[in-house]
């Protein structure tokens, strides 16, 4: 009885807020305009859930025995990853709402604290549910307990304006007493190339926010120690970010967690800490023989400054271990995620160090084989152990066509996530062209009739301004040497001129047919020119053809030099054309957007993110005004080494005027984002649901460098 009761306040007092929540939302929608839509590569079908599995159960005996199964604890919304457990649930409900703490003591709590997207935002949740040791039965069911609570931890204010409502918090948050000790991107850097991330520290009772990572520098994957004195963190410190985008090579650095002081670097080389008491934690970094290892650190922190006393390595060669966990309440156990010749996945096991042994024991590949699982966690008792995967095509919600992302300027533009990539709007705004390999799909803006109207290897789209239901392409490869045969296309959509039933096959006409890596092409807003980049003069230049009829009716070229110009867009007032070029520094890797009219005049740079930086991807505004782009300008978010597979984990979408002025960062993730496009037709912020018949669940890869490295390593050990 009392426990009902409690529940039911609580459940009250979360709706509550959650209503404050969409208040504080909808006051931000104005007179609206536009929609940028852009992707993230894999990221809409990730299904990430968190998941646990029991041990037991004598942590004396040498051998740990894993129960069978394991129970979903999130709620197949969204995303949800990067768990914690936290102490003491009824403690920290006490601290959130005093007034229902006396009948706290009564109700048998559960708690886990984590990450979600939900919502088209990052943020941090506390889900509260009836602890099942009350009935075994229900252990592995916690989904079917009708009583979950949910809050979100915190609501950070905005510091760029807009009411910025998109950051990331993408690093596992902890609970130490009163506060909560998270990462967040809400504060920007204001030098290029470096993240954003840094260490924050919320008083739960009053949600008073302090900063404890120093200004200018970023800090990832921060670690309490039991007693919560300190804090570790992986930093480059003051050295700033390389453009590394597998280890990190970050240091990892020690500080006070009570106000940041103390800050000292105590591994040189390092990432992902954990404790195990007070004066051990373990941490991982790519070893000098190649493999992934887990190291143990002791420092001697009694004084006001720690120092490090040994560093020994945890893992031998032979397999890829990282991302450890320790608890306090197990001394000799360490959780890893590994990768193994056995396996093609990323699976969870226990490292008992006990007695001086050094033994395995698997916890995921016996219970789902076929799943990538990522970053371990030790209930408070060391009784569970805590982890993310896909949670496959059960218990959750399944991949969205079009993701709605919290806009930072709603009544400017809203902002979506498409389920593939290249993306580009018809002029009515009515259907939305887009890339999924292979193939080149075109949906209604609603999600209604999708239909793949090209079935070969296609990159970008661009519709015609004027010619209704024609769509320009390239078919080839992508990213491909000046040689590659890519050629130009355009696709004729017919039956646009009545209604979404057309049956009859689109029409394909060859605009270029050399092959000499033709592609890009975006149309001149009177319809009558195609601007696209060709390696023909043995550069990927700029050239100018016959939108119509194509390079056999007329081809001038727009620009000209030993070096790159690529991803060109027109804008809509025809004025000026945007491209991607690494002319500042040819075949280095870097690009920076140039502006040049189509007349060949007033070529100029409008923007670069810092020396060596990226940025890619420029499409006009529908008022010509800004771009909006893609770009390494906020570095990485978070360790790769904790997320599936990107290329480019620092790709986040910008806007920028088209003078160079006002940069401003749209999105907030540690994926690879990118291939953004601005339609002036508003489309309302809310999730459109995938139509496609037979769309795929946890299609994603782990890092293609952790398994080829480790092949290669396998090969010469042999
Ligand atoms: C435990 O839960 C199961 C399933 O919800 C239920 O059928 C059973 O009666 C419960 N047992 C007890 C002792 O409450
Ligand atoms: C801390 O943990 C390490 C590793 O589990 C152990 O060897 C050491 O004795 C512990 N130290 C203290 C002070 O508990
Ligand atoms: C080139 O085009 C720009 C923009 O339309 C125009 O202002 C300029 O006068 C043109 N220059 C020449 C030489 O035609």
């Amino acid at each position: 009885m009392m426990r009902r009761s409690l529940l039911f306040k609580l459940f009250l007092l979360s709706f509550l807020l959650s209503s404050l929540v969409s208040l504080y939302l909808a006051t931000g929608a104005g007179a609206s305009a536009g929609t940028i839509l852009f992707t993230t590569l894999g990221r809409s079908r990730y299904g990430f859930d968190i998941f646990a599995s029991a041990i037991s159960p004598s942590y004396d005996d040498a051998e740990l025995v894993v129960d069978a199964g394991e129970s979903q604890l999130t709620d197949g919304i969204s995303v949800n990853f990067n768990g914690f457990f936290p102490y003491s649930p009824s403690s920290l409900l006490s601290l959130l709402h005093p007034a229902s703490s006396p009948a706290i003591g009564s109700a048998s709590l559960d708690a886990l604290i984590y990450v979600t997207e939900r919502g088209g935002r990052s943020s941090i949740y506390l889900d509260l549910f009836p602890t099942s040791s009350s009935n075994s039965s229900n252990r592995r069911s916690n989904l079917e307990v009708p009583t979950r609570l949910q809050f979100p931890l915190l609501l950070l204010p905005s510091t760029t304006g807009g009411g910025h409502p998109s950051v990331s918090m993408k690093d596992r948050p902890s609970v130490s007493g009163d506060r909560l000790i998270f990462v967040s991107t809400h504060e920007p850097s204001f030098s290029p190339r470096q993240s954003w991330a840094a260490v924050y520290s919320t008083h739960l009772p009053t949600g008073a926010t302090t900063r404890l990572t120093p200004e200018g520098i970023a800090d990832f994957s921060p670690a309490v120690s039991p007693s919560g004195k300190w804090t570790a963190v992986a930093s480059y410190g003051e050295l700033g970010w390389s453009g590394e985008v597998r280890d990190l090579k970050t240091g990892i650095y020690v500080f006070k967690t009570g106000d940041g002081s103390a800050r000292t670097l105590v591994v040189e080389h390092g990432g992902w800490p954990c404790w195990a008491n007070d004066s051990t934690f373990f941490f991982h970094r790519e070893s000098s023989d190649g493999w992934w290892s887990v190291y143990r650190a002791t420092i001697a922190a009694d004084g006001d400054t720690p120092s490090l006393t040994s560093i020994d390595r945890i893992t031998p060669p032979g397999f890829h271990a990282f991302t450890p966990a320790a608890t306090a309440a197990a001394p000799g156990l360490i959780a890893v995620a590994t990768r193994r010749a056995s396996s093609q996945f990323r699976h969870i096991e226990i490292i008992n160090l006990r007695d001086g042994g050094n033994t395995y024991v698997e916890i995921t590949r016996p219970i789902a084989p076929n799943y990538h699982h990522y970053n371990p966690f030790f209930s408070p008792d060391a009784g569970r152990i805590g982890y993310h995967r896909c949670r496959g095509g059960r218990n959750g919600s399944p991949p969205l066509l079009l993701e709605n992302i919290k806009s930072p300027s709603p009544e400017t533009f809203s902002l979506f996530r498409i389920d593939g990539s290249f993306p580009s709007f018809s002029p009515d705004g009515r259907r939305i062209a887009y890339v999924n390999l292979p193939g080149l799909y075109v949906v209604n803006s609603d999600g209604s009739n999708p239909r793949r109207v090209y079935g070969g290897n296609a990159f970008p789209t661009a519709w015609d301004w004027k010619r209704k239901g024609v769509i320009y392409t390239s078919h080839g490869l992508g990213f491909a040497e000046v040689s590659t045969e890519v050629d130009i296309i355009s696709i004729t959509l017919n039956g646009e001129e009545e209604d979404d039933d057309d049956t009859t096959e689109p029409s394909i006409k060859k605009l270029t047919s050399g092959g000499q890596n033709n592609a890009f092409p975006s149309p001149s807003p009177d319809g009558k020119w195609v601007v696209f980049r060709s390696g023909r003069s043995g550069y990927k230049n700029l050239y100018v053809m016959d939108a119509v009829e194509g390079e056999s009716a007329r081809i001038f070229q727009l620009t000209d030099g030993p070096w790159t110009d690529t991803m060109c867009n027109w804008s809509p007032d025809g004025e000026w054309i945007a491209f991607a070029s690494d002319r500042d520094d040819p075949g280095g890797g870097s690009f920076s957007i140039y502006m040049v009219h189509p007349n060949g005049t007033g070529l100029r740079r409008v923007v670069q993110s810092g020396d060596g930086g990226r940025m890619n991807h420029p499409w006009f505004s529908p008022d010509s005004k800004r771009l909006v782009l893609t770009s390494d300008y906020a570095g990485v978010s978070a360790e790769p080494i904790s997320n599936p597979h990107h290329y480019q984990p620092y790709g986040e979408i910008f806007t920028v005027k088209i003078d160079g002025s006002e940069i401003r960062r749209l999105t907030h993730n540690s994926f690879e984002d990118g291939t953004p496009t601005w339609s002036p037709v508003f489309l309302n912020p809310s999730d459109v649901g995938e139509s496609l018949q037979g769309v795929a669940y946890c299609r994603f890869d782990d890092c293609h460098w952790l398994s080829l490295q480790r092949n290669e390593l396998d090969g010469k050990s042999c």
